[in-house]
């Protein structure tokens, strides 16, 4: 018995094809790219744009979103050549079971969850707050204690945010396709918002608001204490504001809006063709992502100077100032409907990496039983459904984004490296995808990926560690022991039957 055993791919597809286990193989190519869309898009442009361009970057911010992107293009690369050698559920966990070994994958799968569980709780909080602003839009409002609050001490219950989640967990119930097709709806409304902020606000944008463009360096990020990044506690560097080096900065807080097109991976058992559909997916969206992202960080900056940005709403807001209220009310209207594919998407993820986890005997095995007519799991969707409904209406969880990175970032740095230490290992694997330029590549990646979780602060790094410390008992606690890897398959094939 070891904590670096392996379980091989073979066993991972073959796992997938048991009756008790088979998800529908319904998903194409364009289901995959909208799914990613649907994800990646949300709290990251509707908000955080603004809030950096005022403090961190001004219009640099644009160059704050290509290199963010660029760190998220490399990790996609090796999550698309993962997902078409190894078309399993569960992402980043499944490439490192097969690679890496079960500790390693263990760490990993209870990184994503962190990141999807929490990440959905972020935003559905994010929602309730669009939600409400734009029922006062409309003349309409919302109980007062019951919705967001700025100040919401513990136990505040946050309503609105519950019914979200509610609807959403009953959907995600029904049916991988049924999902897909509210998603594919809403996602359109949000394209159309997007689209529509950066065709009316090229109307507004003045030349004078870009120059400079890189605005001088003022100073580092302020922050002391646990508040201050890792980098700067440990070997003094301080993050910058403005200037080149406030680009930097940027860029690692920007990351959180590229969030998501990792789990387009998960849902790879779903996938009609995996191999050909997954790296289309995962890449298509990004790159229709980074296009939108950098039109619409163009024009925010040009239509207001970026330390009047308000870096609360600044899509709303820009417009709201050039007398155009009745946009303010869409955008916000397209914020709301945006939000929710992210949290039914970041719900699914987790549901998909803890069943996973759960059919390999790292977690209960009998949590990963198929419903036969929805086709998907639906005791471990009520138990996601639960836990993000417990945090979103509960816990005054706003300013935990950074949590969500940091989990984020750590797979991303294991799954690069996971791809050559495969390639290595298994090199007779047909692979319909190949990241250009391995083994450099993927390094690369790791480096970028460990460098922005050091910008993050120290809190973040202490709370994750207390994370990982909860994971890591579990695992020797239960997951190691009941691992069906660890009992051998004739033991698996018999845990599996009962
Ligand atoms: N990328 C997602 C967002 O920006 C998490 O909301």
């Amino acid at each position: 018995m070891s904590i670096w055993r392996t379980k091989s791919i073979e066993q991972s597809l073959a796992d997938a094809d048991h009756p008790e286990f088979k998800l529908k193989r319904r998903l194409t190519a364009v289901d995959l790219t909208v799914f990613g869309i649907g994800v990646v898009i949300g709290a990251g442009i509707f908000t955080l744009t603004g809030r950096v361009a005022a403090e961190f970057a001004g219009p640099g911010v644009v160059f704050s979103f290509i290199i963010a992107a660029l760190c998220c293009g490399l990790a996609a690369l090796c999550y698309a050549e993962f997902a078409s050698t190894v078309p399993v559920s569960g992402s980043a966990y499944t490439f490192s079971y097969a690679t890496l070994g079960e500790m390693m994958a263990w760490i990993i799968g209870w990184d994503l969850i962190l990141e999807m569980v929490l990440g959905a709780s972020v935003v559905a909080q994010g929602w309730s707050s669009y939600l409400v602003t734009f029922l006062e839009e409309i003349g309409l409002g919302w109980p007062a204690g019951f919705g967001p609050d700025a100040n919401a001490e513990f136990g505040q219950p946050n309503l609105a945010a519950l019914v979200l989640v509610v609807v959403l967990i009953a959907l995600i119930t029904m049916g991988i396709k049924e999902s897909l097709r509210v998603n594919l709806a809403l996602v359109a409304v949000k394209l159309f918002i997007v689209l529509f902020v950066i065709v009316a606000g090229l109307f507004y944008v003045s030349g004078s608001n870009y120059d400079p463009f890189v605005p001088e360096r003022a100073g580092s990020v302020s922050g002391e204490g646990i508040q201050q990044p890792l980098i700067q506690w440990a070997i003094g560097l301080e993050p910058q504001t403005f200037g080149v080096l406030g680009i930097i900065s940027a860029a690692s807080v920007v990351f959180f809006a590229y969030i998501g097109f990792d789990v387009v991976a998960t849902t790879a058992e779903e996938a009609k063709n995996p191999q050909r559909d997954l790296p289309r997916g995962i890449i298509g969206s990004l790159v229709i992502c980074t296009v939108l992202y950098v039109a619409v960080a163009l024009v925010i900056t040009g239509m207001v100077p970026y330390d009047q940005i308000d870096p609360e709403a600044a899509l709303a807001t820009a417009f709201r100032d050039v007398g155009r209220s009745g946009f303010a009310t869409l955008i916000s209207a397209g914020a709301v409907a945006g939000l929710t594919t992210v949290v039914m998407t970041l719900m699914i993820g987790a549901i998909r990496v803890i069943f996973a986890m759960s059919r390999d005997g790292l977690l209960p095995v009998k949590l990963a039983h198929v419903n036969k007519k929805t086709g998907t799991p639906i005791r471990i969707t009520l138990i996601v459904g639960a836990m993000v409904a417990v945090v979103a209406t509960f816990t005054p969880i706003g300013k935990l984004e950074e949590m969500v990175n940091i989990g984020t970032l750590t797979a991303f740095a294991l799954v690069s490296i996971a791809v050559p230490v495969l390639r290595k290992r298994r090199p007779d694997l047909p692979r319909a995808f190949r990241v250009p330029f391995s083994p450099v590549l993927p390094i690369v990646a790791a480096l970028i990926c460990i460098y922005l979780t050091l910008n993050l602060s120290l809190e973040t790094w202490l709370r994750f560690v207390v994370w990982m410390a909860i994971g890591f008992a579990i695992y020797f606690l239960y997951g190691y022991r009941s691992s069906r890897v660890g009992k051998g398959d004739d033991k698996a094939a018999e845990s599996l039957s009962k």
